[in-house]
């Protein structure tokens, strides 16, 4: 297999990066042959697409600016790993772990690396689009690959190995389950990484600096070229052996739910507490999309108080709802609110997806699933699969 670099002047914001790879292929007499595979950087491709932002214009909002001083971050930057992310895991100090697109990356894949001062380059736009277009112009009726490539650390590893954000014309995992190992047994999870690993390949040439190397020709590579223009195969976060065995507590609030936690904070106005003087709100969101909301409710014998989440849920039932997507539960606490025990019992029986955003007065927010924040819960399925196979006789949840 050879893998031959391809040199290119740097491509500046909005010029065409396919010329630039033509015009480095015949440079160094190089033509695209049957079977080739072309690896070319994102973030290249990112910039010739116009996909940089310049810093100094972004504006960042209260949610950006408490993240960022939370993991020590510019908040500007913060403000565009949000708009980007469809989730933020968590982080350390410097660093955030983000969903983008279902990819998990640092910083939602925002990089500083190879951008003009004071810019920042982000993913392309829609990455196998970008993949397609630079394979139908490049491939001058041969059969070629193209792969989009970055880089990323894998856990507890030092070090960046490279990650396919997009594939054309090369099946990205390849099943080799039902091969047979060394010794005649059957592989039983092996899949191969076969675009990531082709991305690795390419990296030893390509590099992360200033090599001027945008795009890499992979030749002989024993793998077949195909009609196939295929997402990369991902793993939903909780089946995830990484992500899914982390995944338990809050993570910080990424926004969407402004308005519940008004409600809220509303709710907690209307509060009845004159024993504890602890004001509780909640708001409730069905998935029919209407909001209901109370305060906690106290009572002299102190066993018949109701906390808001719960008096919240009573108001939606008897109201008729069954199903709900999120609740905001807001506290005069110092850090946010988190329900009590018997509150997350009361939620799980309606789902374990209920979004659950904590927050305080001052507006600090955190969530987190209810299946989170009750692990193992006690719920109807396990009522129904008791060894007697009818539980206690109840007849199953209308729900
Ligand atoms: N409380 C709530 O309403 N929700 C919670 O998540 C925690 C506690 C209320 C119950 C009681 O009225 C007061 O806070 C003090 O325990």
């Amino acid at each position: 297999m050879e893998v031959l670099g391809i040199k290119t002047k740097i491509v500046k914001v909005g010029e065409d990066l396919v010329v630039a790879i033509e015009k480095g292929m015949q440079e160094a007499g190089l033509a695209l042959e049957d079977g080739d595979i072309l690896v070319v950087s994102e973030s290249t491709v990112a910039t010739s697409e116009g996909r940089i932002v310049d810093l100094d214009l972004v504006l960042p909002g209260e949610i950006a600016r408490a993240l960022a001083a939370k993991y020590e971050k510019d908040p500007r930057e913060m403000e565009l790993i949000l708009q980007e992310s469809d989730e933020i895991l968590g982080g350390v100090p410097g660093v955030v772990l983000t969903l983008n697109k279902g990819f998990l990356y640092p910083n939602a894949g925002i990089d500083h690396s190879n951008a003009p001062p004071g810019t920042m380059v982000l993913f392309p736009a829609d990455p196998q689009r970008s993949a397609a277009e630079i394979r139908r112009r490049l491939a001058k009726g041969k059969r070629i690959g193209v792969i989009l490539g970055d880089s990323r650390t894998h856990p507890l590893r030092l070090g960046c190995v490279g990650v396919a954000l997009a594939c054309e014309g090369v099946e990205p995992v390849e099943d080799a389950r039902g091969q047979k190992d060394l010794f005649g047994r059957e592989l039983r999870i092996t899949r191969k990484a076969v675009a990531d690993n082709l991305v690795s390949a390419a990296q030893v040439v390509m590099g992360e600096g200033d090599e001027g190397i945008p795009a890499v020709i992979i030749r002989g590579a024993p793998v077949q070229i195909q009609d196939v223009s295929c997402e990369i195969p991902r793993i939903a976060p909780g089946e995830c052996m990484y992500i899914g065995s982390l995944r338990s507590g809050p993570r910080p609030y990424t926004g969407g739910y402004d308005d519940l936690i008004k409600r809220a904070k509303e709710a907690m106005m209307s509060a009845y507490a004159p024993y504890s003087g602890f004001r509780v709100g909640a708001a409730l969101l069905s998935k029919s999309g209407r909001i209901y909301s109370a305060g906690n409710i106290e009572n002299a014998s102190s066993g018949a108080d109701i906390c808001a989440e719960r008096a919240a849920l009573a108001e939606a039932l008897a109201s008729g709802e069954r199903e709900f997507e999120a609740i905001a539960v807001v506290g005069e606490t110092e850090e946010p609110i988190t329900p009590c025990g018997i509150c997350r019992q009361s939620l799980i029986e309606f789902g374990e997806e209920i979004l659950i955003i904590m927050a305080n007065a001052r507006g600090d927010a955190v969530a987190a699933t209810v299946g989170e924040l009750l692990p193992r819960a006690f719920t109807g399925k396990s009522l129904y699969k008791s060894c007697s196979g009818s539980g206690d006789g109840r007849s199953s949840p209308e729900k």
